[in-house]
């Protein structure tokens, strides 16, 4: 037993019924009854948030000082128990980096590390020792506003950031003062919402449960997360929050989870309203034997536990399991030895150089271009550019959702941005109206136009109907379009968005996402090409509203879609397939792909698989390989398309270099028709590609 067990026990032994349900229960910092609750030991965490949609707003109010007062509080009370303070760091705290959805374009989870270790260093330097991140909600409806918060359509890409974060957050020893406990959020399934409606229903069978939702979260645990969430969503009509078989028997039975579970915001209390409790006491009763350790806000367990435990209605045990997870985790993150922040760190730790850097970085990378004809970008040898739209003198609108801790003062206003970076001898003009932009575009040599929509139209309870572009942008568009100067197209949004007929009136067009407080510059750097773009598409992108939910690994049907003879469609009035793919991305050059290399046409235990990529462009430039499989024939129907892996390469002009992969026989694994996990033997293909629907196909067999 090592000695955090042995503390832990040492201490659930001198606590009250009173002192454990405290520890059990997490009130906002806001409109907190006094120090009093705190110094009578009824909070084991505050959640550093104002509200329950925190998501779309912003509050400075986390500070050292405020953390220690209320920790101060906390450390009176009979035990001095320390409080972890919780927020929603979910891309960057004051230095704001692109969304989640669009860190995951990047297909760099080193990147993606290093930007939750920045996270993790300003958060913790104004009190906060727990984020509510990395979000791993696998998300295929882009009607959903929280598209914007995860790491997209795929559950190999996903679980590849949420180790990633999970390491940028926690690094190797989360006690470090400069770390965060993190929370792998919203346990599970919640993307899948009907209709892309949050807090909707969701049906999922359990072979798409363990093969598309929980991949990401058991990698999440694999790579040591201190808290899981439970998600809002009733899920088969058992909702999240009240879900054993989730919450305990899959989550800590198989996976071996020992940190604690935080209900999501209410969602304890929330039970009542889904109508599998009468009450609240019922309600917290259902969620503590389901699995929850911690109630967010609801105040539940708070109010209602101690008389559960009289009548019966939950155990000690089930009590003393759920304090010590979280005794366990506090222990781990080191606040008993260092409950206090140090108030000096903020004006060191926060908004670095270095910070503005790797945002600026960040944005640069996370970028995608869609369509580049006759090579229009990078803009060059031209004079009078006119930059025009909703953005154009964008600050706080460049940050995106959850962005509480941003300040538009932060940020460089986008058309000084542009200033700053366009080339000596470029005349810039800006129109923010769609009248000065058609009175200035007949002069220009060429329009950039920056459209899309603004971030109070993504994150939670931010679902639209409706795909296409705002009110009145296409309008817009097509009448700059129509003066017939070489016209870019900018896309910032939170998810991706129906552009097909604006796309199609311009020659370039870029999705910039919400790129973060540097994200200005970095537009500016790609479009002038002082940077190149290297951004892979990390979900698809629909055609209409009503292809939604579109997503690369769907299953072949018995009348697959194709080319010739009747079947080529699903719908009449539209193509089938996305306007552009998932790992679709262009660059600045052109990339070959040859001499693929299978190591045996029969797998043993591994098979390594490779390729030759070549520069055949005049620019240097970064290619995302891909690596995707596909099972012929399964005891359960499989998908046309799996990723199995990526590798980011530079390569200089005219440079070759061999990629190679290795499979192993779990990498075919899946949950097959008699619910046991495996791979099947049988043909396979293979593709080393550059996106989800092209690259060098071969086979094998397992
Ligand atoms: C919100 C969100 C969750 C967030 C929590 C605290 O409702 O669903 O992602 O972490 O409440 O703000």
């Amino acid at each position: 037993m090592n000695d955090i067990e042995e503390r832990i026990d040492h201490l659930l032994g001198q606590m009250t019924l009173e002192e454990k349900i405290g520890q059990l229960n997490q009130p906002m910092i806001h409109g907190l009854p006094g120090l009093d609750l705190l110094r009578q030991g009824k909070a084991g965490s505050i959640i550093n948030a104002f509200g329950a949609l925190s998501g779309q707003g912003f509050d400075h109010l986390s500070s050292a000082e405020a953390c220690n007062t209320l920790q101060k509080a906390a450390l009176e009370s009979r035990l001095g128990i320390p409080l972890l303070f919780g927020r929603d760091i979910i891309h960057g705290q004051r230095t704001v980096f692109p969304i989640p959805l669009a860190q995951a374009a990047s297909f760099n989870p080193t990147l993606v590390e290093q930007i939750n270790r920045v996270a993790a260093r300003e958060a913790s330097a104004v009190g906060i020792r727990w984020t509510f991140a990395p979000m791993l909600d696998i998300a295929r409806d882009a009607r959903w506003g929280r598209i914007a918060e995860g790491y997209g359509e795929d559950p190999y890409l996903t679980a590849r950031m949420a180790e990633a974060a999970a390491r940028g957050f926690q690094g190797d020893d989360v006690s470090q003062p400069d770390r965060l406990v993190a929370c792998a959020k919203h346990y599970v399934g919640y993307g899948a919402a009907e209709g892309g409606r949050d807090y909707e229903q969701a049906e999922i069978s359990e072979p798409t449960l363990r093969d598309v939702y929980l991949p990401p979260f058991r990698a999440a645990v694999a790579a040591g997360v201190g808290t899981v969430m439970s998600a809002f969503l009733d899920l088969n009509g058992v909702p999240a929050t009240a879900n054993r078989r989730l919450l305990t028997d899959i989550l800590r039975g198989e996976w071996g989870f020992d940190g604690f579970v935080v209900s999501d915001w209410e969602s304890i209390g929330e039970l009542a309203q889904h109508g599998v409790a009468e009450d609240r006491a019922q309600a917290a009763a259902l969620a503590l034997h389901a699995g929850v350790d911690m109630d967010m806000v609801s105040g539940a367990y708070q109010e209602t536990l101690a008389e559960n435990l009289r009548c019966g209605r939950i155990s000690d045990a089930e009590l003393d399991t759920a304090v010590r997870r979280v005794l366990r985790i506090k222990h781990r993150a080191g606040i008993f030895e260092r409950p206090f922040t140090d108030p000096e760190r903020a004006s060191r730790d926060i908004l670095t150089a270095e910070a503005r850097d790797l945002a600026r970085q960040a944005a640069r990378e996370t970028m995608v271009l869609l369509k580049n004809d006759r090579n229009l970008l990078p803009l060059r040898d031209m004079r009078r550019i006119l930059v025009a739209g909703p953005f154009v003198h964008a600050t706080a609108e460049l940050f995106g959702t959850w962005t509480m801790d941003g300040r538009a003062e932060d940020v460089v206003p986008l058309d000084q941005a542009f200033r700053q970076i366009a080339p000596t001898g470029v005349e810039l003009w800006f129109a923010a109206t769609p009248d000065l932009a058609l009175s200035r575009a007949h002069y220009a040599d060429a329009v950039i136009l920056l459209m899309g929509e603004h971030p109070a139209r993504s994150g939670e309870n931010a679902n639209v109907s409706d795909l296409n572009l705002p009110p009145g942008q296409l309008e817009w568009i097509t009448a700059v379009a129509g003066i017939g100067k070489p016209t870019v197209l900018v896309v910032f949004a939170g998810r991706p968005l129906a552009i097909t007929r604006a796309i199609a009136q311009v020659q370039a067009a870029i999705y910039a996402w919400h790129p973060g407080l540097e994200g200005a510059a970095a537009l500016a750097e790609i479009l002038f090409g002082l940077a190149a773009p290297s951004g892979r598409l990390p979900v698809s992108m629909p055609r209409a509203t009503g292809q939604a939910p579109i997503y690369y690994a769907r299953k072949p049907s018995g009348r697959p879609l194709r080319e010739d003879g009747p079947f080529r469609t699903r719908y009449v009035d539209l193509p089938t397939v996305p306007l552009y793919p998932f790992g679709y991305g262009l660059t600045y050059t052109r990339f070959s792909y040859s001499d693929l290399r299978i190591s045996s046409q029969r797998m043993r235990d591994t098979l390594t698989v490779s390729a030759l990529i070549t520069n055949v462009g005049e620019r240097a430039g970064t290619e995302v390989v891909q690596l995707y499989i596909r099972d012929l024939v399964g005891s359960l129907t499989r998908p046309i398309r799996e990723l199995k892996g990526f590798q980011r390469m530079t390569l200089q002009p005219g440079e070759s270099r061999r990629v190679q992969f290795t499979l192993r026989e779990e990498d075919l694994a899946f949950t097959r028709a008699d619910g046991s996990w495996g791979a099947e033997p049988g043909r396979f293909k293979v593709w080393i590609a550059p996106h989800c629907e092209a690259g060098l196909e071969g086979e094998f067999m397992l």
